[in-house]
């Protein structure tokens, strides 16, 4: 980790700000609402690439974990969009791209994406515990970035990258840490607390399952060596209009808007985003800007 944006004071707002309860939301949901299209995706990786502080970005980070030496074969569970594999992509000129997700949207926008290029890319539809269709020691990188606390069966999950990882491969598995954004719950939760919002609103990311503060001991179970890197950023808005797209459909504002409800009408989403937006407006002329703190990382598994 080459920034470190911690500070005492942030600190103590994640103890404050960020509830012990997670949501948890099935596989099925994900693909038939998050990722039935890419907006979601596309929406955060914009925001990223357009308003983080570290010079490095997160997927130079992955890249650099991965020790690619250009020949290898590579599986991305749980693809996406393919963004991060149209940045590793020149990494593995001489090498192969497998590319599984179980959103088929998603899976055309990899597909798309990655056209033409001279690396050969082979995309499946599936879920990341059922790996039957690959062969025992077939790839010399696995990585599931973002997306394990999808994943219905991780015991499952664990063992078939075990199996079709090859003897001195290496998988990589990036998420965050559940006070990640923390600077957006405390706008968030001010909001839904002033609105007097159903209890079971006031929930962190869905990652409590596996997250960078409790994934070691289960990789461990798995895998002889776990290593911990982590990395920070810091997203930076002088303009409330992004960071409002940014929670609005990146996150679904915190996730509130993630399942139907019927007590959430319009009328409540509307209020929740005019709270929202007149926090961070009042960070903006405060400090110059409204600052979102990345606390994330990958575990690196042999
Ligand atoms: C937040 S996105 C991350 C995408 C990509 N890894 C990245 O870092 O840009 C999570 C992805 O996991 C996929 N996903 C969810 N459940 C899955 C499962 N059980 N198996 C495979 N992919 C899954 C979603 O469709 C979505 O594309």
């Amino acid at each position: 980790m080459d920034r470190d944006f911690r500070t005492p004071e942030l600190d103590a707002l994640a103890r404050t700000v960020i509830p012990d309860e997670h949501f948890e939301f099935s596989t099925e949901t994900a693909r038939d609402r998050f990722f039935n299209d890419t907006r979601m995706l596309d929406v955060k990786q914009d925001v990223h690439n357009r308003f983080r502080t570290n010079p490095k970005s997160m997927v130079g980070h992955m890249i650099d974990n991965l020790d690619l030496t250009g020949a290898e074969s590579l599986l991305d569970l749980g693809c996406g969009n393919a963004f991060v594999l149209e940045h590793l992509r020149p990494h593995l000129a001489d090498g192969t791209i497998t590319g599984l997700d179980n959103a088929p949207a998603v899976l055309d926008a990899a597909r798309a994406r990655m056209a033409g290029t001279a690396t050969p890319c082979t995309w499946i539809e599936g879920s990341a515990d059922d790996l039957t269709m690959l062969g025992d020691d077939t790839f010399d990188r696995v990585m599931a970035n973002y997306m394990i606390h999808y994943v219905p069966d991780l015991d499952r999950c664990f063992t078939e990258v075990r199996r079709v990882l090859r003897s001195g491969g290496l998988f990589q598995l990036t998420t965050d840490r559940p006070d990640s954004m923390l600077e957006m719950y405390k706008v968030h939760f001010n909001a839904l607390k002033a609105m007097n919002a159903p209890a079971y609103l006031f929930k962190a990311t869905p990652k409590g399952r596996l997250s960078l503060e409790n994934g070691a001991p289960q990789l461990q179970e798995y895998f002889g060596r776990v290593k911990t890197v982590t990395w920070q950023d810091q997203l930076r808005f002088s303009n409330p209009d992004p960071f409002m797209r940014f929670y609005e459909v990146g996150h679904n504002h915190c996730c509130a808007s993630s399942e139907p409800d019927e007590r959430l009408d319009t009328a409540f989403f509307e209020e929740l985003r005019d709270r929202v937006r007149t926090q961070v407006v009042e960070a903006i002329q405060r400090r110059g800007h409204f600052a979102v703190t990345k606390y994330t990382g990958s575990f690196l598994c042999s």
